[in-house]
């Protein structure tokens, strides 16, 4: 091959991560971009990868990552940093999500589930996204920090603007910016005055050990105090409720396989493969980007430094290469390298405690319901970022067991 002609860009077909048509029907669009090609020529010189091998290939692959600190990944603390920097942070955090710590807040989060569905099944006509998945969630990444109950419904408010900031810069309106970086220094000023206030009282819960470490100034300092709260609290509740919602949703609509699950539910929660399922057949991130900082060859493609990158995962999870029939809904899949928390580095840091949250919120709501019922009328996804995948409502009528 002529050297001069290697690192020429091949003429790739055209895909759009940013179409609004992507959030109706995410999944044909895929499969006709991933069979026509590996990578994909998008808007603002991305470059996007399709297929399962090359997508989870360049997740592990620290050539492809961040690039230098900017104010909003700066907002996402380590996240959006590269290794050195990323580790050390990461390592502090991993502390509230190991299988001890998460294991830990199985009664908790039972408890929590079990009066929301109280409440649900009192009530029959409930909206599982905005009654039950929204509350949930909410409630353990607070009771996680000790936050109170009566800010839940303002946190909520300020995540979906700052979540555009997940999405490319050049993705991004006037408005879009301008809403998020309001949103953002209110969420700011917010955890400033938490921070000085748990100061003054410390407790057993994470907001009181993050500010202890950052206090002693070991390694983590009191300027990485701020964004690592951010993240942790934002991460996990949005992503989470869409978890349980997508899958109640993805139950509902096959009906056979709603059957089998409740079946199978045994001490009010959803088997693994089950969980694993639902996570990979609709899952509620689609998308990240990176960035190259090293040249890297991705599907046989060269890529150079600077190349900003979209890495389908959604697309990667019904990747027929990889799942047998993937755009069926299988409860007994046994093979599910589902990319759905990411993988290397980033792997998700939160991903046990929302397998566990999920499983017992949606195990839960079947062992405590007869028959769930949608409410007539179409169901709407949101699309508000190219991200992140979740519906608007989820009415539906619940007959206790
Ligand atoms: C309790 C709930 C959750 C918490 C606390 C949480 C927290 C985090 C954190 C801290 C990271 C950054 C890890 C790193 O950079 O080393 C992360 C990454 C990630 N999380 Fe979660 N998360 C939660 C739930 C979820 C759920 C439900 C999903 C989707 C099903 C998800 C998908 C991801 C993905 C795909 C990444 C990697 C992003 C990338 O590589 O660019 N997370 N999560």
């Amino acid at each position: 091959m002529n050297p001069s002609t290697a690192t020429e860009p091949a003429l790739r077909p055209y895909f759009d991560p940013f179409d609004p048509a992507l959030h109706t029907d995410p999944y044909s669009r895929y499969a006709a971009a991933r069979e026509a090609a590996a990578l994909c020529a998008g808007p603002y010189g991305l470059t996007v990868v399709t297929r399962h091998a090359d997508v989870s290939q360049a997740l592990r692959d620290n050539r492809l990552g961040h690039g230098p600190l900017t104010a909003p990944n700066r907002l996402f603390s380590f996240l959006g940093m590269d290794p050195p920097h990323h580790e050390p942070l990461r390592r502090l955090a991993a502390r509230f999500f190991g299988p001890a710590a998460v294991a830990a807040q199985t009664l908790r989060i039972t408890a929590a589930v079990d009066d929301l569905l109280d409440h649900a099944l009192r009530k029959q006509q409930v909206d599982l996204l905005t009654d039950f998945a929204y509350p949930l969630s909410l409630r353990v990444v607070c009771g996680l920090f000790a936050l109170p109950e009566e800010d839940q419904p303002w946190i909520r408010e300020q995540t979906p603007p700052i979540a555009r900031l997940l999405d490319p810069p050049d993705a991004l309106t006037d408005h879009d910016v301008a809403a998020a970086h309001s949103a953002a220094g209110g969420f700011v000023a917010y955890l400033h005055r938490k921070i000085n206030e748990r100061r003054r009282h410390l407790g057993p819960d994470a907001l009181s050990a993050l500010i202890t470490e950052a206090d002693q100034g070991a390694g983590f300092s009191r300027r990485d105090l701020l964004p690592m709260c951010a993240l942790l609290l934002m991460a996990g509740y949005e992503t989470t409720a869409n978890v349980i919602a997508n899958g109640a949703l993805a139950l509902l609509s096959h009906p056979d396989q709603l059957a089998t699950v409740r079946n199978r539910v045994s001490g009010g929660q959803l088997d693994s493969a089950a969980m694993n399922e639902l996570l990979r057949y609709d899952s509620s991130i689609q998308i990240t980007f990176r960035t190259v900082q090293r040249p890297v060859v991705i599907a046989g493609t060269p890529l150079r430094q600077g190349d900003p990158v979209a890495l389908l995962i959604g697309s990667a999870n019904h990747d027929p290469r990889v799942f047998v029939r993937p755009d069926r809904l299988d409860v007994d899949r046994a093979h599910n390298p589902h990319l759905s928390f990411g993988a290397g580095i980033h792997y998700c840091l939160g991903a046990p405690l929302a397998r566990l949250e999920a499983s017992l919120a949606l195990g839960r709501l079947l062992s405590r319901t007869r028959r769930i019922e949608p409410s007539p009328g179409a169901i709407r996804h949101k699309n508000t970022t190219a991200t992140v995948r979740g519906v608007e409502s989820l009415p539906v009528v619940l007959t206790p067991a």
